[in-house]
């Protein structure tokens, strides 16, 4: 499989992306919480030097709940403040102002010594594309907030987002491009829905995902579609096909039909929580 970005259109948005950075004190970055790893671009570490950071494992409600918990003991360990949420039902957003107000002591410290009170915190949000950017500012910030803009020190046209007294979100979020460099990392974003399936082959990757669910979670393809799931990844993919009837005029089974159908029910959450990685 060989995925490529688009080198032209990630340049602009990292530009704009560098000149948000200048405006704030805190990033909140979203990870995908079923391919935390894959699902991150390195470069933001650079990118935003000298700023608090948070990262979110969000869509943590699709992932493997004990999964969700080694990877957020694993970004701490690495000295990230980190939570898990679900941006989609609000599941662990309400924590998050007591995180951000810890992961930014340094700057609330700062400003007192220098005599500066009720300075909001600026935070924004990055992330690859599809990682939940849009749904979690929207729960996040929910009905109180106040938009604010144009005010000096503020570039003209900055939408800001009053949390509460004490944060405020730029609306906008920073797009992340992310890295192919690994085939690998190339298959997990196609599988959890980061990468235009128009640009992967349907059939080999949900071979793959056959191929990982029949070794990491055993079980549950047999359990889903009621196969005996110890043949080979293909051997299953035709049993699936079978099972839920998808077929060609003629009777010739849907391969294409059934890889698109496994896909789907795992984006959705349907075969179970699961993380691939
Ligand atoms: P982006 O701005 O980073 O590109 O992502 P966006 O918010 O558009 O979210 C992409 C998809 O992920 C949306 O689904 C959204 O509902 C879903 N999503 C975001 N956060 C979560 C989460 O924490 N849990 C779950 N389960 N899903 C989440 P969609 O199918 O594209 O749209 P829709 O059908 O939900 O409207």
């Amino acid at each position: 499989m060989n995925l490529q970005w688009y080198p032209g259109h990630m340049t602009k948005a990292r530009r704009m992306m560098q000149e948000d950075l200048k405006l704030i004190d805190l990033v909140i970055e979203l990870l995908d919480a079923r391919a935390p790893l894959s699902s991150r671009n390195p470069d933001i570490d650079e990118m935003s030097r000298q700023k608090s950071r948070l990262l979110l494992l969000n869509k943590a409600d699709l992932a493997d709940e004990k999964k969700n918990q080694e990877w957020g003991a694993f970004f701490q360990k690495k000295g990230f403040y980190t939570a898990k949420v679900d941006s989609r039902s609000n599941a662990g957003l309400k924590a998050i102002h007591n995180i951000i107000k810890e992961a930014c002591k340094e700057k609330l410290e700062r400003d007192r010594r220098r005599g500066i009170k009720n300075r909001p915190i600026r935070a924004m949000v990055v992330g690859i594309p599809n990682v939940g950017k849009s749904t979690f500012i929207n729960s996040f910030a929910g009905k109180a907030c106040t938009k604010t803009g144009n005010r000096p020190g503020v570039t003209k046209g900055k939408q800001w987002i009053r949390l509460n007294k004490s944060v405020e979100l730029l609306d906008t979020p920073g797009i992340l491009w992310p890295k192919f460099d690994d085939p690998q990392v190339g298959e997990r974003l196609a599988m959890i829905g980061s990468v235009k399936d128009d640009l992967i082959n349907i059939e080999e990757l949900s071979l793959k995902l056959i191929g990982y669910l029949q070794r990491n979670y055993p079980g549950l393809l047999q359990k889903r579609y009621n196969i005996d799931e110890s043949g080979e990844t293909l051997q299953l993919l035709e049993a699936i096909a079978r099972e839920r009837n998808c077929v060609r005029k003629g009777a010739d089974l849907d391969y294409e039909k059934a890889a698109a159908m496994v896909m789907e029910e795992f984006r959705g959450g349907r075969l179970g929580r699961i993380t691939l990685e």
